[in-house]
């Protein structure tokens, strides 16, 4: 269960919420080795979260949301995979549809920043996703599909990603997809991996659904077989609903 606050909490409100979080973690009892749970805070918070979570032995993940396809040097404003792997940072959300969207990265750029994540030895969350748009034209596999192709095309022998199908159409709207939606999107997504990376990264790659989930509709995902956990944005921001949700 992925936390992606997007561009929410400082620094110093990141600290009371990682604390808070794992207070309500530990009140409901989680077992964090049946659930995996991460969180993924903006560049600035990352040192906080990391000195909070190793100081307190808290058993949470976190990630970054973006960063460089580069590895270092004249590319002012951006942060490398070196500088996230150098705080102990896991994995590392790329090609978000809001970067793709906002920011106009390409499937290319998306590729280059999934191999440089790889050889630095962070996990990629490739986020793939058609907007109403797309799903109209295409219908609901052909442009997540496409984009997965794209991202993985230099990940060469990756044996640890993570997959989140988020549709665009599903993300802050309020309106989920449906789980047997995500089931059909997240089975075509499994066989790319397995076509890409081999049958035993398709059955160990987790498949996330993004948009829109909260505690009360995250129960009809995790039933479908396909679909390994949730990115969750909004509801994140909430310590009860997201510890729910977990
Ligand atoms: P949402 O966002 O949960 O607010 O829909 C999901 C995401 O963008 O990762």
């Amino acid at each position: 269960i992925a936390g992606n606050w997007k561009m929410n909490l400082s620094h110093l409100q990141s600290i009371a919420f990682v604390q808070k979080l794992a207070w309500s973690l530990k009140d409901a009892r989680h077992d964090y080795s049946v659930t995996e749970v991460a969180v993924f805070p903006p560049f600035t918070d990352l040192r906080s979260v990391q000195t909070l979570i190793s100081a307190d032995k808290i058993e949470l993940g976190f990630g970054a949301q973006d960063l460089s396809a580069h590895a270092s040097g004249a590319y002012t404003g951006e942060i490398s995979a070196g500088f996230l792997k150098a705080l102990d940072v896991q994995y590392v959300i790329i090609g978000h549809s809001e970067r793709r969207q906002y920011h106009h990265e390409s499937d290319e750029l998306i590729a280059e920043k999934v191999a440089i994540a790889v050889e630095n030895g962070l996990v990629p969350v490739i986020c793939v996703g058609e907007t109403a748009e797309d799903l109209e034209l295409y219908g609901p596999s052909a442009v997540p599909v496409r984009q997965l192709h794209g991202a993985l095309a230099l990940a060469g022998d990756a044996t640890n990603i993570v997959v989140a199908y988020e549709p665009v159409w599903a993300i802050g709207s309020g309106q989920a997809a449906t789980p047997e939606q995500a089931e059909q999107v997240a089975e075509q997504l499994r066989s790319v991996v397995a076509g890409v990376l081999g049958d035993d990264a398709g059955d160990a790659t987790r498949i996330l659904y993004g948009g829109s989930v909260k505690s009360s509709n995250i129960a009809g995902f995790l039933r479908q077989p396909n679909v390994d956990g949730a990115l969750v944005g909004g509801a994140s921001l909430d310590i009860s609903e997201f510890a729910s949700i977990a």
